[in-house]
């Protein structure tokens, strides 16, 4: 199979798809201007009557809502398909079925454009959803990815050159966050609401556990945090709303502090003062104080995307697609889905190590 792009490494033109969940993510990023344009359809509604996301009504509303979601946004640009150069879909990880809408679609397009499609590893999208801002930091430096699905501490050199320095052993944060709050009765997903609530709460009244803490490592365990605010909301003689909130005061401060010991120690450990902190968690205004305060007092910053990049969405693919797609890779005319992708496992972009 032979491709005639009409790029040579110069402008290009990357219009990204992100459906590995919940939410259908579209956008435009051109190397030139910058991002042109983003559109979200969130499926939150769809999946809140039962509590989670159901995976096979997932794939269905992506395949619903993509394909208009992309007309929308080239209209909003004023753009054609054709004045596309590039398309970057999320290969994985995440659900088999919601994956295979983007990325079937993506390919599709791609091919019938006559132009390289590029899959792209949702952590990694998420890992450089800051580099959109205007600051932005120098390799190398490190990585809190907290999201849904995962939490890890990563040690980036460039970009697709990823050390894992420590991971959690079960519940990611955001899972942590939506489990507890499903458990005190707060609606899917509970993560922002639980925080809403916490700032309510009486932060001395309990004390949760730093789970790993009092020992060496940069692992991370959250889902005993879950069974103690449990534990803590059946033994209360009075189940109310105070206790309720105080409840999530004490959830959220034992997370917060977890995660700023942990990151103190990687800084300590690797000497790299730079963080870079993404994925849903790192919405949270409260973690965000805590880790700028930990950063600065160790003599360095933290680096975050805006709010609405932290959770998924269709501009940190589009920027990690154009990243490879620049650096000449891009996949054949067939397409996979990763649903288990170990980030370790991505190939380094090469003549990157600044921009
Ligand atoms: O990155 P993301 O959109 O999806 C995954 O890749 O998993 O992250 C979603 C997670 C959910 O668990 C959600 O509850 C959590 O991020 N989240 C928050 C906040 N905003 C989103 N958790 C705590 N505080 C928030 N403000
Ligand atoms: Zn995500």
């Amino acid at each position: 199979m032979v491709f005639h792009w009409r790029f040579s490494g110069h402008f290009m033109r990357v219009l990204g798809i992100e459906t590995s969940c919940d939410e259908t993510g579209v956008a435009v990023y051109d190397s030139d201007k910058g991002l042109l344009g983003d559109m979200l359809h969130s499926q939150i509604a769809l999946h809140a009557e039962y509590g989670g996301v159901v995976p096979e009504l997932a794939s269905r509303d992506h395949v619903r809502k993509l394909i208009p979601l992309i007309d929308a946004l080239l209209k909003q640009c004023g753009l054609q398909c054709g004045d596309l150069d590039g398309i970057a879909y999320t290969q994985g990880p995440g659900l088999v079925g919601a994956l295979l809408v983007g990325a079937a679609t993506g390919r599709s397009l791609a091919w019938s454009l006559d132009i390289p499609a590029i899959g792209v590893h949702h952590m990694e999208g998420h890992l450089l959803a800051p580099l959109l801002e205007e600051s932005q930091p120098e390799f190398p430096f490190l990585a809190l990815l907290v999201s849904g699905g995962h939490t890890q501490l990563v040690e980036v050199k460039r970009i697709g050159d990823y050390s894992l320095l420590g991971e959690s052993l079960d519940d990611a944060a955001g899972e942590a966050f939506d489990k507890t709050a499903k458990m005190l009765g707060l609606a899917y997903p509970g993560g922002p609401e639980l925080s809403r609530l916490a700032q309510q709460g009486d932060p001395l009244r309990f004390r949760f556990p730093r789970p790993m803490t009092n020992r060496p490592g940069l692992d991370f365990s959250f889902s005993g945090l879950k069974t103690f605010a449990l534990t803590t909301w059946q033994q209360a003689e009075r189940q109310d709303d105070q206790l309720r909130a105080d409840i999530c005061r004490a959830f959220e401060d034992a997370v917060i502090d977890t995660l700023v010991i942990k990151c103190r120690r990687a800084v300590k450990q690797t000497g790299i003062t730079r963080l870079v902190m993404a994925g849903g968690v790192s919405a949270n205004s409260q973690l965000r104080q805590h880790i700028d305060e930990a950063l600065e007092k160790l003599g360095g910053r933290a680096f975050y995307p805006r709010p609405e990049f932290c959770t998924d969405n269709g501009a940190m693919i589009a920027y990690a697609g154009w990243q490879r797609l620049q650096a000449g890779q891009h996949e054949g005319a067939g397409f996979q889905v990763t649903p288990r992708w170990p980030m370790s496992e991505l190939q380094a972009v090469e003549g990157r190590s600044e921009w």
